[in-house]
């Protein structure tokens, strides 16, 4: 069942992404070679419990870390560890926490160092879809215009959506209905409405779609040993349009 929030529910969970905001904005000044995963995830868990939050992935069906970190052919939830980043790598970190009973969840992909150019070409499409995504969400809408939005940009682009792992309803849970594809048809299913807030989180990758899991049970990758990005946004429909929770702006 979806649940539909409140205005004021909206605060507050601006509130708890503009937190998951503040956390990627530090990752992002810290990445660079040499630095490893475990402290990147560290920083995040001291500034989330130092904005008086709670990390909302640790302990997550068993998930042992704050961030997800994921090195590139490790399409999400890589697990932070000792390995350190190198220059030409392309890491996407994914953060969420719990503030006052309300979540907020968000992803980027850094670059460390200066990428290449298909993988700095490979980040920016990704970006973009996230983008074209988050025009889709006017009240009115379908919930299928934003997988169909992703997946043409994306496609278009000669890049390939992974279809395993998908977005969702986010609130008083990290993951609530409905569930939001990053594929499909456009003009199906049901209609947009305002108060809906939803994680959107392109998966791409830079050759095929296929995934295969380590024996983690964590880390998914390219079957294919490609190169793969992900961004996420928590984001409300509004009577204004739609708002990018803990961003002043769709940056
Ligand atoms: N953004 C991801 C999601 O919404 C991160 C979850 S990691 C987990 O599913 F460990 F909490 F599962
Ligand atoms: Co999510």
């Amino acid at each position: 069942m979806v649940q539909l929030k409140t205005p004021a529910e909206i605060e507050l969970m601006d509130e708890a992404n503009r937190i998951v905001h503040r956390v990627l904005d530090g990752i992002e000044r810290l990445v660079a070679p040499g630095i490893t995963t475990r402290e990147l995830d560290r920083f995040a868990e001291a500034e989330i419990r130092k904005a008086g939050a709670i990390p909302a992935f640790l302990n997550y069906r068993g998930y042992p870390a704050t961030l997800c970190t994921s090195v590139n052919d490790v399409i999400i939830h890589g697990i932070p560890g000792d390995v350190a980043l190198a220059a030409g790598d392309i890491v996407g970190v994914d953060c969420g926490v719990v503030f006052n009973g309300y979540y907020g969840d968000a992803a980027r992909t850094f670059a460390v160092g200066r990428p290449s150019e298909p993988a700095a070409r490979l980040l920016a499409v990704t970006r973009e879809s996230l983008l074209l995504a988050v025009g889709k969400l006017v009240p009115g809408g379908r919930l299928s215009d934003v997988g169909a939005a992703v997946q043409r940009h994306v496609e278009e682009h000669g890049f390939s959506v992974v279809r395993e792992f998908v977005g969702h309803g986010i609130g008083t849970s990290l993951h609530e209905d409905p569930q939001v594809p990053n594929y499909g048809q456009p003009g199906r299913g049901p209609r947009l409405r305002e108060g809906l807030v939803v994680a959107v989180e392109p998966m791409v990758n830079a050759g095929g779609p296929e995934v295969s899991m380590d024996r983690d049970g964590w880390t998914a990758r390219t079957r294919d040993g490609s190169l793969s990005a992900h961004f996420e946004f928590s984001i409300a429909v509004t009577a204004e349009g739609p708002r990018v929770l803990g961003l002043e702006v769709a940056a």
